[in-house]
């Protein structure tokens, strides 16, 4: 099949180099000439773990290219497919379709007959029948069938959802589109991914029904500990006794400073939005939201009061400022409320994460960025782990605590344990455990 992506970055790049991975020929296309013209180069604009490798091998075949110039490289496809960014829309929340708009209009203009169009950008029920009156306005005489087929790839672990998903979920009821669609996932299909065939409106509900489902699973474990912290329990037992139970299931039970990145803030709030035009409040999403918002500013309020005196001029280090490990995305990230929070009470924040300092440097004026862990702690009131990265599950704790000027390290995700801590001379505040608060 010849496959065309419309946006090359998360989504774009990985669908399209697993696609291409898969035998099918694949271009991907961005607007942004820096990141073409470094995927032409074969450095990625992102940090994914394998990509590259994916990549280069699949260039290497001639099944994989880059381009900026959209008409020429829809023209002959069997499938568009559209992965652009839908972020927040200013002031009201609502998913920005700008971007899925206006690529939909110059599909339009170049396409060729007997062409699926698939939408892959997360958004809001009813974006596919508007791009599918774009299309037909511009280009009425063609063959043209428009499909919704959301992605539900984690960041970090992308390839590996990629090629191995828990379902795929292709939102169409035309015949044509559905057998180009089967015929694209067949390698999967192959490996017994079950393929969900729903109408196009529940495929692009089924996306946000999962993220706010997912966002509230954190928020009720999140919200647990707290309690765990009030009465003296220990929140990673709770998920474990929980988790446990197959009808809860023991993923998303990991409590922490609160949700974050590219996908949970942005599509809640979006979902919120549709279901305030259609008058049928999704209270639950509500809470979560509010909950989530509290939570990541509260992560702040919780390191001055384990501190205990005045941070004006005193430094506070910093592990990890991605939303998750293995990504090198800063977006919504709960680094950035913590930051905010000890800045405004007077700390310097001194702060180092394995691939997220080149997106976080433009987002924190005011950090200073280390190029290791160690140089963090160097003198510091209290070393906070933000992010959960394999490079800091075995530290040193024993050094850590020599080069502290208070011997205090708080983790926010509970990667050690307070004996480990103790052992090693340092103070422990976890998540949802005793003596946590
Ligand atoms: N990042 C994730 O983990 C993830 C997972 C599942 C779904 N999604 C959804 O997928 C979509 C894309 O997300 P992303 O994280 O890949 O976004 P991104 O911002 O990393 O990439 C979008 C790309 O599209 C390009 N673009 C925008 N308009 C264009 C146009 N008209 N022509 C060509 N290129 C254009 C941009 O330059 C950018 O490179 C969003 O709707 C997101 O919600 C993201």
């Amino acid at each position: 099949m010849r496959i065309t992506m419309i946006g090359s970055g998360y989504v774009g790049l990985v669908s399209g180099a697993c696609f291409s991975d898969f035998g099918h020929n694949v271009i991907c296309v961005d607007h942004d000439q820096e990141k073409i013209a470094l995927l032409q180069k074969g450095v990625m604009p992102i940090y994914e773990p394998g990509l590259a490798d994916m990549v280069a091998n699949n260039v290497k075949a001639g099944r994989l290219s880059f381009s900026n110039d959209l008409a020429s490289s829809v023209k002959n496809a069997d499938a568009v497919f559209i992965a652009v960014g839908t972020p927040s829309r200013r002031g009201d929340g609502h998913a920005d379709l700008s971007y899925v708009f206006a690529a939909a209009k110059e599909i339009a203009a170049s396409v060729s007959d007997n062409t699926v169009v698939v939408d892959k950008s997360t958004v809001p029920v009813g974006t596919g029948d508007e791009v599918e009156r774009i299309i037909r306005e511009i280009a009425p005489d063609k063959k043209i069938w428009v499909a919704s087929n959301p992605e539900f790839l984690r960041e970090g672990a992308a390839i590996g959802d990629f090629k191995r998903p828990d379902r795929i979920v292709i939102g169409t009821e035309n015949p044509e589109a559905r057998e180009i669609m089967q015929e694209i996932y067949r390698p999967l299909y192959l490996n017994q991914s079950p393929i969900l065939f729903t109408s196009r409106r529940s495929a692009e509900l089924i996306k946000y029904a999962s993220n706010a489902f997912l966002a509230t699973k954190i928020t009720f474990i999140n919200e647990m500990a707290d309690l765990c912290e009030a009465v003296g329990g220990d929140v990673q037992d709770i998920a474990r006794g929980i988790g446990a139970d197959n009808r809860i299931g023991s993923k998303f039970l990991h409590a922490g400073p609160g949700y974050g990145g590219s996908c949970f803030p942005k599509d809640t709030l979006a979902l919120l939005k549709t279901a305030e035009n259609f008058a049928t409040p999704l209270r639950v999403v509500e809470s979560v939201v509010t909950a989530n918002n509290i939570r990541k500013r509260a992560m702040a309020r919780k390191v001055l009061q384990a501190i205990g005196k005045d941070m004006r001029g005193q430094k506070i280090g910093l592990l990890g400022l991605t939303f998750k490990p293995n990504t090198d995305d800063m977006r919504d990230a709960p680094s950035l409320a913590l930051i905010q929070g000890l800045e405004d009470a007077g700390a310097i924040i001194h702060a180092y994460d394995p691939e997220g300092m080149t997106q976080a440097r433009p987002l924190l004026p005011n950090v200073i960025f280390e190029d290791e862990p160690y140089k963090v702690a160097e003198k510091a009131e209290a070393l906070v782990i933000v992010t959960e990265w394999d490079a800091f599950r075995a530290l040193d704790l024993k050094r850590i605590a020599g080069l502290l000027k208070t011997p205090l390290l708080l983790d926010l995700r509970n990667i050690y344990t307070e004996e480990e801590a103790k052992k090693a001379g340092l103070v422990y505040h976890g998540i949802g455990r005793p003596n946590a608060g």
